[in-house]
C-alpha cells in the first residue's frame, strides 16, 4: 500500500513519524475518514470543511490546501486501486523535538499530515445491515468538545470493547440520561414516520453522513425532529439506527438487551440506507 506523509507518496513501511510528534505524545491532532464507493470519494467537501473547522478550533494551521488534499485523496484511491473502502487522514501539531504542554511555534514546527487507504470490499452490501446491530448504553465521560474530530479515541475504543464483552456490537453513550452518540457514529430513533436525533452542539460530532441522511429523509417526506432523547425512549422506539462514513446507515435492533419492534431492521433505516447508497454512488 502507498501512503502519503508530509508531501510524499511512500510505501507504508517506509513512512515514519518522530517520537516527539504531539499526536503520539498528547493526542494533539485531528482526523477525517472519507468513504470510497466505486472508486469515488463520498462527500469530500463536507469532510474538508469539517477538517478546517477542527483545525481552526485547535489553532492549528493546515499544511495543505483543499485542492491539493483532494488531489492526494484521488491519487491514493488510484494507486491503491480502491473500489470500496476508506481514506484516513490525520493532521497533528507536529514534532517540536521535545515534550512540552505549550504549543510549539507554528513558524518552526509544521504539522504532520498522514493519509492512508483501507480497502473494504463489500462495504455497501454489508450483510450486517440486513441483521442490524446490538448496542449497549454506557456513560459518556469524554471531554466537552466532541464537535472537534480529535484523535483522542481511547474512551470510544474502550466503549467498543465493553460492547464486545457484553455480546453487542457497539455502545451508545449517554449524558444526564440522554443519548449523545455512538462510539464512532451518530444515533437516531424512529417513532412512526418520525426520525429523532440529537441536535448539533459541542456534545456530539457533526456527522457528514448525518447531514446527508437528514436531507435525504426530508426530501423523501419523512419527518425529522432534532432533539435529545433518553435511552429509555430509545428502547421503546419502533426502530433505531446509526450513521457514519464507515457504516453509512446501519440499523440498530437491540438496546441493552431490549429488542426494538420485531428485533429485525424495520422500514425506515433500510430505506434510508438504500437512498443514501443510491444518491452517493
Ligand atoms: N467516525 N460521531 C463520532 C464520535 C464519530 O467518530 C463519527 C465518525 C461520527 C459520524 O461522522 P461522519 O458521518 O462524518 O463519519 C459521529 C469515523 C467514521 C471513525 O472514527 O472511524
Amino acid at each position: 500500500r502507498t501512503v502519503y506523509l508530509n508531501g510524499e507518496y511512500l510505501p507504508e513501511n517506509e513512512a515514519s513519524v518522530s517520537i516527539f510528534d504531539r499526536g503520539f505524545l498528547m493526542a494533539d491532532g485531528v482526523y477525517e475518514v472519507t468513504s470510497v464507493l466505486g472508486g469515488k470519494l463520498i462527500d469530500f467537501d463536507g469532510h474538508a470543511v469539517r477538517l478546517q473547522r477542527s483545525l481552526d478550533e485547535l489553532d492549528m494551521r493546515s499544511p495543505i490546501s483543499k485542492e491539493d488534499l483532494l488531489e492526494v485523496h484521488r491519487e491514493l484511491v488510484r494507486v491503491n486501486e480502491i473500489d470500496e473502502g476508506m481514506i484516513y487522514l490525520q493532521i497533528t501539531r507536529g514534532a517540536p523535538g521535545d515534550r512540552d504542554f505549550v504549543f510549539p511555534d507554528p513558524e518552526t514546527t509544521t504539522p504532520t499530515i498522514v493519509l492512508f487507504t483501507q480497502s473494504k470490499p463489500g462495504l455497501a452490501d454489508n450483510p450486517a445491515a440486513l441483521k442490524g446491530m446490538k448496542v449497549i448504553s454506557i456513560e459518556d465521560i469524554r471531554w466537552g468538545r466532541r464537535d472537534i474530530k480529535t484523535v483522542q479515541l481511547l474512551y470510544p475504543s474502550m466503549g467498543k470493547m465493553m460492547a464486545k464483552k457484553a455480546g453487542a456490537d457497539d455502545a451508545w453513550m449517554t449524558e444526564d440520561g440522554f443519548v449523545t452518540e455512538g462510539t464512532s457514529n451518530n444515533a437516531y430513533i424512529v417513532k412512526g414516520n418520525r426520525i429523532i436525533t440529537r441536535g448539533l452542539s459541542n456534545d456530539i460530532l457533526h456527522g457528514i453522513t448525518r447531514a446527508a441522511v437528514l436531507r435525504f429523509a426530508q426530501e423523501a417526506q419523512m419527518e425529522v425532529e432534532e432533539r435529545n432523547f433518553t435511552i429509555e425512549e430509545a428502547k421503546d422506539a419502533d426502530e433505531a439506527f446509526v450513521t457514519s462514513a464507515s457504516t453509512f446507515v446501519m440499523p440498530v435492533v437491540e438496546i441493552d438487551g431490549v429488542s426494538l419492534g420485531e428485533g429485525v431492521p424495520g422500514r425506515v433505516a433500510p430505506r434510508l440506507r438504500e437512498i443514501y447508497l443510491e444518491e452517493s454512488r
